[in-house]
């Protein structure tokens, strides 16, 4: 955000843009709340759009796109083969992060799959800051393990780091030591570390894992789809780029990776994917599986539309104004929360306020998955939706016991421009109630549990009548309202 001062010193997210479109959202009574919760089997991914009020699952393709994202649409070149599209969002591309070759895939799980058919074979390893779920699946899908190597900080609550994404560097080098590099498939840093609270990584530490994997010629993919929150912490946090410029920050990331790829759901504000490398070799290879994959290699599976709405909203993201919308409204939440004593992870990060459903349900054990519960809490409690991002993400062992995840949380994602403050307001009233009432919320168990992903599509129930409960409270507290 612009430096503004309020009279009064209060310091408010103040937004640096207007809202000249808006969508209707419906309010449901808790009542009707319960009711839909239950036909989504208790899973907040199977609640139906028009049932919620606030939709804070993800910011994965719901960020507001911006007029002249709108715009650039129209221009849009449908040919199959050689679109003149193509040609302008890989010259956006190469001109921000000055690397060579340019794959385009229909969102990130497409590149991950991509990079991982390529790099990734049976035995192979693949270390990592924090991993993601759908880089996870497929790493382990081609017979690869992923090693985790987030800096000790990275896994606590509360804690006053600036970087907690940063890449424990000590145990890189010695894991590449145990292992051996040819066992190595890549080394993986995450921007803005989803999982563990969209977290950032600083820039001495990208430097210095970059020199590392150059040292012993293993390859080091970035994982941008949150990048934009990055590039706003490391402005803002680390006083060495106070004065930098947003594309002088993002060109000396792209200056350490080998392979760069993003979900631009995410980081451009539209929809899409693609793949950045500048070793021709490398290239080469990846190139192969596009057509065969995704579509032809110029559009890979996306709408040419969203290509131009893509490469407008990358040169979008090297405004400091459009990337810091997020992370002040993800402190703002933060704050108010903490103002209460609700247990978040701090410092905010980007991405969205995420809630320690560990310390908020104590008493609900890991395997009735505690953030799963309060997800649903939340929405029968005020129709906003979250993402548990816990246990139910993990996939269970091979002797088919819980792997219990390190973090219990609940994610609030904040897309960019979608909120207002009031909104946000409400959403901390609504958990401050919760809080009050955390004693009422129970557990919950699967019913019907997909082996792969389950936490996308898997069927719940309570643990007892816990929502029933929950509903009655709310009424003799709240009375008629909604
Ligand atoms: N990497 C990261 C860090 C992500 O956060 C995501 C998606 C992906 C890769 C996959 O990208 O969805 O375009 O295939 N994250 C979304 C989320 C789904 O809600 O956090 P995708």
């Amino acid at each position: 955000m612009s430096n503004v001062t309020l009279m009064s010193g209060e310091k408010i997210p103040l937004e640096m843009h207007k809202i000249r479109m808006v969508q209707r959202v419906n309010l449901l009574p808790a009542e009707q709340r319960l009711q839909s919760m239950q036909e989504a089997g208790f899973n907040t991914f199977l609640l139906r759009s028009r049932d919620i009020f606030l939709d804070m699952l993800t910011d994965s393709g719901v960020n507001a796109m911006s007029e002249n994202q709108y715009a650039a649409m129209m221009q849009a070149d449908d040919s199959y083969a050689g679109s003149e599209t193509f040609y302008r969002l890989e010259s956006v591309l190469q001109d921000i992060f000055q690397m060579k070759y340019f794959l385009p895939a229909h969102q990130g799980r497409a590149c991950e799959n991509i990079i991982a058919q390529t790099l990734v074979k049976p035995g192979s390893v693949v270390l990592t800051n924090y991993h993601f779920t759908t880089t996870k699946a497929h790493i382990t899908l081609m017979g690869g393990k992923v090693e985790e190597l987030v800096c000790e900080e990275g896994l606590k609550i509360s804690s006053n780091a600036p970087f907690k994404g940063d890449m424990d560097n000590d145990k890189l080098q010695a894991a590449i030591a145990h292992h051996g590099k040819g066992k190595i498939a890549f080394v993986r840093i995450e921007a803005g570390t989803n999982l563990i609270g969209g977290q950032p990584v600083s820039m001495d530490n990208m430097r210095e894992t970059s020199r590392i994997c150059r040292e012993h010629g293993i390859p080091l993919v970035y994982d941008a789809s949150l990048l934009a929150d990055n590039l706003y912490f490391i402005k803002v946090r680390d006083s060495k780029y106070k004065d930098v410029e947003i594309k002088e920050i993002t060109r000396e990331i792209a200056s350490f990776m080998d392979i760069f790829y993003f979900s631009a759901r995410k980081i451009s504000s539209a929809k899409g994917g693609g793949i950045l490398v500048s070793d021709q070799a490398l290239f080469l290879k990846m190139r192969e599986l596009v057509p065969l994959l995704e579509g032809f290699l110029t559009y890979g599976g996306m709408s040419t539309h969203e290509m131009e709405a893509v490469a407008v909203g990358f040169e979008e993201t090297m405004d400091f104004n459009v990337i810091s919308q997020t992370p002040i409204f993800v402190e703002a939440l933060c704050d108010e929360l903490l103002a209460k004593d609700i247990p978040v992870v701090t410092p905010a990060g980007g991405l969205g306020c995420h809630v320690d459903a560990k310390q908020f349900c104590s008493h609900i054990p890991q395997t009735q998955y505690p953030a799963g519960a309060l997800a649903v809490a939340l929405f029968i409690a005020g129709g906003v939706r979250g993402m548990e991002r816990g246990t139910m993400c993990m996939q269970r062992n091979a002797d088919g016991t819980e792997h219990l995840a390190e973090m219990e949380l609940l994610r609030l994602a904040i897309p960019k421009r979608v909120f207002t403050l009031s909104q946000i307001k409400f959403t901390a009233d609504r958990i401050a109630w919760l809080f009050k009432n955390r004693h009422l919320i129970g557990g919950l168990k699967f019913v019907e549990e997909p082996r792969i992903l389950r936490f996308f599509f898997g069927r719940l129930q309570p643990v007892g009548n816990w929502p029933e409960k929950l509903v009655e409270q709310f009424r003799k507290d709240f009375g008629d309202s909604l």
